[in-house]
C-alpha cells in the first residue's frame, strides 16, 4: 500500500501517472527467482506485460532471461541489461527485418508457430551464413478458463504449429541442418490462469509431446512451459505475491523431462503486475437519476483492461476522508466512449472533486498497452524506491 507520505508527494503532482513500487517488483522477483532455483528452473520475464526500462533494468539485475515479440522489445531487453544468449522471440508474425535483427543478437531461440516461419527462419539464416535456434510452439488445445481474449492454447487460435504440420517442419530443419538447430518445445496456454489444474493438464500435454519426438529420436534440450499464472486483483494488499513455491513444485510433480532438458518459463503478469498502479485525482462527481458517476482524469487511454476485457482492477480512494459513510460509485474516465469504465457499483467514501484516486494490479498490460486516443497527454511516472 502506498504510504501516507508519499500519498502527500503525489498530491503535489499531476496526474494521471502510473506509480511504480519496486522494493515491491524486488520482493515479487526475488520470491520467483528463488523458487525457481529450488528446482533448476529458468524464467523468460514477458517484456509484453511492462517494458518500462527502469522496470526491466530491475528484473534483467536479477539475471532473469526475456521473453519478447517484437525487435524493438528485443533491443531495449538487451539495452537494459538482459543477455541476448536468454532471449526467446515469439509471435505469429516477426518480420524479415525482425528476424535478422534477431539473428544478428544471437538470441537463445525463436518459438516458431509456422511452417512457413520456420521456412523464412532457414532461408534468412543461411543468407546470413548463421544458425538460428529454434523451438516450435505447439498449441496443445487446452482450454485455459480466463477470459477468451486471453486464451491462446486452443486449436481454434492462431497461436503455434498446426499439429499436421509438425512432421514437416521436422523435415526442414532436417534438410536445413547448417541454417537451423532445433533446441526445443514451446506451449503458452493463455494468461490470467487461477486455476492450477489447467497447468497439470499442460504438463500431461508437454510429456505426451516430447514423448513424441523422443519416438523420432530428438531429445531437446529446452521444455518452455509459457507463462499465465494468474493474480489476484481482489485483494493485492493481502495476496501481494502470487505463491511461486507452490506454482514451481506443480510442474516439478507432473512433468517429466529426460536427463538433460531443462525446464523454461514465461512469467509476465505475475512479476510486474501489483507493484504499478494508476494513480488518478476525481475531476467530477455526478449525480445520476440511477447512479452516481466519479469522473477521473484517468481514463481507458492509461488502463484499457477494464474496458477491453472487463476486467476488474481495484478502486480506492487515497485521500483520508474522516467519515466513514461510503456510497456507491461507477467509476469512469474522460474518454468520448461508454466503454470507458474502470468499475460498476464501487463502494467509496463519499467523494469529492480533487480527491486522489488509486486503481491496483495495474503494472501488467497497463502501461504498455496505453494509447493516444483523444490526444492525451503523454504518461506520467513515480517510482518508490
Ligand atoms: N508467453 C507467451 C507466448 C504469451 O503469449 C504471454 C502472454 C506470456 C508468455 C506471458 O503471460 P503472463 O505470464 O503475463 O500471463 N493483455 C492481456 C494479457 C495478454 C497476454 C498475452 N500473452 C491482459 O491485459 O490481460
Amino acid at each position: 500500500m502506498i504510504s501516507t507520505t508519499v500519498i502527500e508527494q503525489l498530491k503535489q503532482v499531476e496526474t494521471p501517472l502510473y506509480y511504480y513500487d519496486l522494493p515491491l517488483l524486488r520482493a515479487t522477483l526475488t520470491a520467483a527467482k528463488k523458487a525457481a532455483d529450488v528446482f533448476g528452473y529458468h524464467i523468460h520475464y514477458a517484456v509484453k506485460a511492462n517494458n518500462n526500462p527502469r522496470i526491466l533494468q530491475e528484473i534483467s539485475t536479477l539475471g532473469l532471461g526475456a521473453d519478447c515479440v517484437s525487435g524493438l522489445e528485443i533491443e531495449r531487453a538487451i539495452a537494459q541489461g538482459f543477455q541476448a544468449k536468454s532471449i526467446v522471440f515469439a509471435g505469429v508474425g516477426k518480420t524479415e527485418k525482425e528476424i535478422r535483427f534477431a539473428l544478428r543478437q544471437g538470441i537463445l531461440a525463436f518459438n516458431v508457430e509456422s511452417l512457413e516461419e520456420l521456412h523464412v527462419i532457414a532461408i534468412l539464416a543461411e543468407e546470413m551464413k548463421t544458425q538460428a535456434s529454434v523451438a516450435l510452439r505447439i498449441n496443445p488445445n487446452i482450454d485455459a478458463n480466463t477470459h477468451h481474449y486471453i486464451t491462446t492454447g486452443l486449436d481454434e487460435n492462431k497461436f503455434g504449429i498446426m499439429i499436421h504440420e509438425l512432421e514437416d517442419c521436422l523435415a526442414l530443419i532436417e534438410s536445413n541442418k547448417s541454417a537451423i538447430t532445433l533446441v526445443g518445445l514451446h506451449f503458452h496456454v493463455g494468461s490470467q490462469i487461477t486455476d492450477w489444474s489447467v497447468f497439470r493438464q499442460l504438463c500431461v500435454k508437454v510429456n505426451e509431446w516430447n514423448s513424441w519426438f523422443i519416438e523420432r529420436g530428438i531429445v531437446v534440450p529446452i521444455l518452455n512451459v509459457g507463462g499465465g499464472v494468474g493474480i489476484n486483483y481482489k485483494d493485492p494488499d493481502g495476496e501481494a505475491i502470487v505463491n511461486f513455491a507452490e506454482f514451481f513444485a506443480l510442474f516439478h510433480r507432473f512433468l517429466e523431462p529426460k536427463p538433460g532438458q531443462h525446464i523454461h518459463f514465461e512469467l509476465g503478469r505475475s512479476l510486474v503486475a501489483n507493484c504499478g498502479s494508476l494513480i488518478s485525482r476525481v475531476l467530477y462527481v455526478k449525480r445520476g437519476v440511477k447512479k452516481n458517476f466519479a469522473i477521473l482524469d484517468a481514463g481507458m487511454t492509461e488502463l484499457m483492461r477494464p474496458a477491453l476485457y472487463q476486467a476488474y482492477h481495484h478502486i480506492q480512494c487515497l485521500t483520508p476522508h474522516p467519515s466513514v459513510a461510503q456510497e456507491i460509485y461507477e467509476v469512469v474516465g474522460p474518454i468520448c466512449e461508454s466503454s470507458d469504465c474502470f468499475g460498476k457499483q464501487v463502494e467509496l467514501p463519499l467523494l469529492s472533486r480533487g480527491d486522489l484516486m488509486v486503481i491496483r494490479s495495474a503494472g501488467a498490460y497497463g502501461e504498455v498497452m496505453a494509447s493516444r486516443y483523444n490526444l492525451r497527454q503523454p504518461l506520467q511516472f513515480y517510482f518508490q524506491e
